[in-house]
């Protein structure tokens, strides 16, 4: 069916080019992805074409290998288990784990010409396995060798899992600003293994819960009333809260990029970027010394107190947050939030600014007023920061 319009003055006319694109991919939860009798990978790469024999090319976070050391053996015998359907064209390829991979784009080529030598199609697969990092490079790669080869992403850490491994976003950093290079690309599949989590250090185990206080705070109070409730099996990352936990998390976050009417980011809301805002400016002044959960942690008690001095929030709420995220393991305090620039402004507060310019001109940032119901305001008081600040200073003081 045609569907254009036309538009015509004296001097030109102007057709109307307009079509829609349904986006498709199944998230799966799932342990021990490797064992050769658990089908999910297998079944996934041949959700298009049952009975083919599919090219794939797995790119390995080096960091997981570490803490994994017979994983590689594992791909290998499961590739062969089922060869049938699976034609893996080399050994995994180990690339850099953490932010490492996104701060030389080199990686991000190196990874191209891997895919060129190896002759990876658009009907073969890159898999990605490891941290946010990792799937973040992997994804630019995937979304552009041969304008887009389909992706499929093994999330690792509690982060990917349960937040950026569901999302439609990929990106590495560029003069020294953050995902300043990235594409908007769905994934062919998201497989999530819960084993995988049990490897991280306690540090990583943490620092992703803090994006599962942030989307229940804004969007669903039952989850937040259940992280309360099991905290303390949080807190010792017990696994069968740890993978309720990430689960419901990982389901919030589709439900809005898939419901919430604007999945490519075109409008100026971010609602799932709830404590963000001060939350990169924290990361990038400690030189990534926080993790990005952390610098969360401590974004989501700075919002959440800014919301009871604005009046939004009832009085009291803001402990009650603070209580839970310390109680998960958070530290919501860094020395760095009283930082001043030349002209004696908080550098958090400059953050603000920066945010602004990074949603292209007009400010919006989610706040609440109740456990689980977010809110859009489109300025913020400086002075009500600055207070919101030395609330949490005394707040850790006593
Ligand atoms: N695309 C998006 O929508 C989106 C959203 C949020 C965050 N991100 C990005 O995600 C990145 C952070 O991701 P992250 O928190 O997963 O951390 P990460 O990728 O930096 O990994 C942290 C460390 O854990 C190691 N590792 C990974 N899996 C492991 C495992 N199972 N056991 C032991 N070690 C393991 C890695 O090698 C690395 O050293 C940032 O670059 C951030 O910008 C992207
Ligand atoms: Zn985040």
């Amino acid at each position: 069916m045609i569907n254009q319009d036309v538009r015509s003055t004296n001097t030109t006319t102007t057709l109307m080019q307009r079509f829609a694109v349904p986006f498709e991919f199944p998230v799966s939860f799932t342990e021990n992805l490797f064992d050769p009798e658990n089908l999910t990978l297998v079944d996934t790469l041949c959700r298009k074409e049952a009975d083919k024999k599919h090219k794939i090319i797995i790119f390995l976070d080096d960091g997981l290998a570490q803490a994994r050391p017979d994983l590689i053996e594992e791909i290998k015998a499961y590739a062969k288990h089922h060869q049938q359907h699976i034609d893996l064209v080399a050994e995994p390829f180990l690339v850099p784990g953490g932010e490492k991979i996104k701060t030389d784009l080199h990686f991000v080529e190196q990874m191209q010409k891997t895919l060129y030598d190896y002759h990876i199609d658009r009907h073969s697969y890159a898999i990605a396995i490891g941290g946010g990092a990792v799937l973040d490079a992997a994804g630019l790669v995937a979304a552009t060798a041969h304008r887009g080869i389909r992706h499929v992403r093994i999330p690792t850490t509690v982060l990917s899992q349960n937040d950026s491994g569901v999302g439609v976003k990929n990106g590495t950093n560029l003069y020294g600003t953050k995902n300043y290079v990235g594409t908007f690309a769905p994934p062919f599949a998201v497989l999530n293994d819960i084993a995988f989590i049990m490897d991280l250090g306690e540090r990583d185990k943490i620092a992703g819960m803090a994006e599962a206080v942030k989307v229940a705070l804004i969007r669903d109070r039952e989850f937040y009333n259940w992280l309360e409730q099991n905290s303390d099996d949080l807190a010792t990352f017990d696994k069968s809260a740890m993978s309720y936990m990430i689960q419901r998390c990982a389901e919030l976050h589709m439900k809005q990029i898939g419901q919430g009417g604007d999945p490519f980011e075109v409008g100026s809301a971010r609602p799932l970027d709830f404590g963000h805002w001060s939350a990169h400016k924290l990361e990038s002044m400690t030189r990534y010394h926080l993790r990005h959960g952390e610098a969360v942690a401590i974004g989501i008690a700075l919002d959440t107190r800014y919301s009871v001095l604005k009046g939004l929030l009832k009085p009291g709420e803001d402990d009650r947050i603070c209580f839970l995220l310390e109680h998960l393991g958070f530290k919501l305090w860094h020395p760095s939030l009283e930082n001043r620039n030349s002209e004696n402004a908080l550098e958090v507060i400059v953050g603000l600014h920066e945010f602004r310019e990074h949603l292209g001109g007009e400010l919006t940032i989610t706040l609440l007023s109740d456990v689980g119901v977010g809110v859009e305001v489109h300025e913020m008081d400086d002075e009500l920061v600055a207070q919101s600040i030395n609330w949490m200073k005394l707040r850790q003081e006593s």
